[in-house]
């Protein structure tokens, strides 16, 4: 097979979209070379690789020749080995003892309490008169207070927690796209910062392991945590579901119809009591505001790259691997191929059974996606009760932009029209 190879020439110039635009830099690759390019980054070249076939031998067949990849090993200065960044025998044991707190029968036990705090997200956002404000502070809060919730813990402080996880992300990339060669004396305020950063992670942590340690009941599953386990999951477990919400309010917020479609779903389906049976009906019942929500993880996906580093020489659907190089898959791009219109937002793809593209939102194989279950009622219930309850408008000017880092998240602080839904729904006020 002849390989696409980036040139040379043209390195400079790439390593500079890796750093101020990771995002759309990736996708052009991905799309310029649908079957494959090697970006031949100096000492440790990177494959973007994003065929079916290439996906499914790196992520489930061979999935162990590959350690995770581009990001994860240089987001462990700030992440440490917890169970987004470690590997081996370790991972493996984190991976076993918090996959039954996540499974989704459990998750179904905490249903009530994540309507309940949606319920209250939404009230609290709705304030009193109409106004004009962002969504992804709230939308943080109330995801941060879910997985807290499932995990049986306290919410964090989210402000200094938030601002520690930047942090952590953009030293990953700054030493992904440097290749970890700039030697920490040389930037002493960022290994200050990353410090510094490290430290408000690490108390966050222990507040959750203290909460862990004095509360878990003799029914629960057994105890998963410790502090880089938990930093982990403060990362891979609310900002991506958040910014998945703040997309859907961005969509939503340009297709009043369907807004109003989502309202009227919502207000067409029983009103649950504090039962999970209950909440398993009203989810059943939600069919568009789930296929929003599959929607917007098909277009917008928070986890925006997939990367795996080779343990031994391999052959990727052809294509050469040589131990230690970076192989890429670009979610966003992957989602493109097998739909009709693919650039369109249509939910209504998700509602019948006719041709269905590709789609990996939350990963494939051993590494995939433990909180995807918790991801997708957080999402559905918080969209179901903001529609039902709200108007969200976009302000003229103001869109929701991407901002890509170790997952795809959005820029902060787009406001929002905000009022309260005027339609015979006096007794929900
Ligand atoms: C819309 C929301 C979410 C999306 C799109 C998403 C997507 C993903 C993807 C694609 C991966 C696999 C990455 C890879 O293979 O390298 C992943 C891993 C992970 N996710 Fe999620 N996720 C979401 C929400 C959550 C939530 C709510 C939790 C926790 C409660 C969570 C916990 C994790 C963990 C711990 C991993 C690492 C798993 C491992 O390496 O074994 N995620 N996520």
């Amino acid at each position: 097979m002849i390989r696409a190879q980036v040139p040379r020439s043209r390195l400079p110039k790439l390593l500079h979209g890796m750093l101020s635009d990771r995002g759309d830099t990736f996708a052009c690759l991905a799309r310029r070379y649908p079957a494959g390019v090697t970006v031949p980054l100096p000492g440790r070249p990177l494959h973007v690789l994003n065929g079916p076939e290439a996906v499914k031998h790196v992520l489930v067949t061979a999935a162990d020749r590959y350690e995770k990849g581009i990001g994860q090993a240089e987001a462990r200065a700030g992440l440490g080995r917890g169970i987004l960044t470690d590997d081996g025998e370790t991972w493996m044991r984190a991976r076993g003892s918090l996959g039954p707190w996540l499974r989704a029968r459990r998750i179904q036990q905490h249903a009530p309490a994540i309507h309940r705090y949606a319920v209250d997200s939404v009230t609290e956002l709705a304030g009193p008169h109409p106004r004009r404000i962002p969504v992804d502070g709230f939308l943080a809060e109330y995801t941060l207070q879910c997985l807290a919730a499932v995990l049986g813990v306290p919410a964090p402080h989210i402000a200094p927690v938030l601002a520690a996880l930047d942090v952590v992300q953009d030293d990953a990339m700054f030493r992904v796209v440097t290749q970890d060669r700039i030697p920490t004396v040389l930037r002493p305020r960022a290994e200050q910062r990353l410090r510094e950063a490290r430290t408000v992670l690490d108390r966050a942590a222990d507040e959750v392991i203290a909460a862990v340690d004095s509360g878990v009941p003799e029914s629960d599953p057994p105890l998963w945590a410790n502090r880089d386990d938990v930093i982990s999951l403060l990362l891979a477990g609310y900002e991506t579901t958040s910014s998945t919400l703040t997309w859907a309010v961005e969509e939503l917020s340009r297709r009043p119809a369907l807004a109003d479609a989502l309202a009227e779903e919502r207000d067409a389906a029983d009103d649950p009591t504090d039962d999970p049976a209950d909440l398993l009906r009203l989810t059943g019942q939600l069919r568009l505001t789930t296929a929003v929500v599959k929607e917007v993880l098909r277009l917008h996906p928070a986890v925006w790259l997939v990367s795996r580093r080779a343990l031994r020489d391999d052959v990727v659907a052809g294509w050469p691997i040589r131990t230690g190089d970076d192989v890429c898959i670009v979610v966003a791009e992957a989602h493109q191929q097998g739909w009709a219109e693919p650039d369109l937002f249509d939910p209504d793809r998700f509602l019948t059974n006719d041709h269905r593209g590709r789609y990996l939102p939350f990963g494939l194989g051993p590494r995939g996606c433990p909180g995807a279950s918790l991801a997708h009622l957080e999402a559905t219930l918080w969209l179901a009760e903001a529609n039902r309850r709200l108007t969200l408008r976009p302000v003229l000017g103001r869109r929701t932009r991407a901002l890509a880092r170790m997952s795809m998240t959005t820029m902060p602080g787009t406001p929002y029209l905000i009022a309260r839904r005027t339609v015979a729904r006096a007794a929900l006020a």
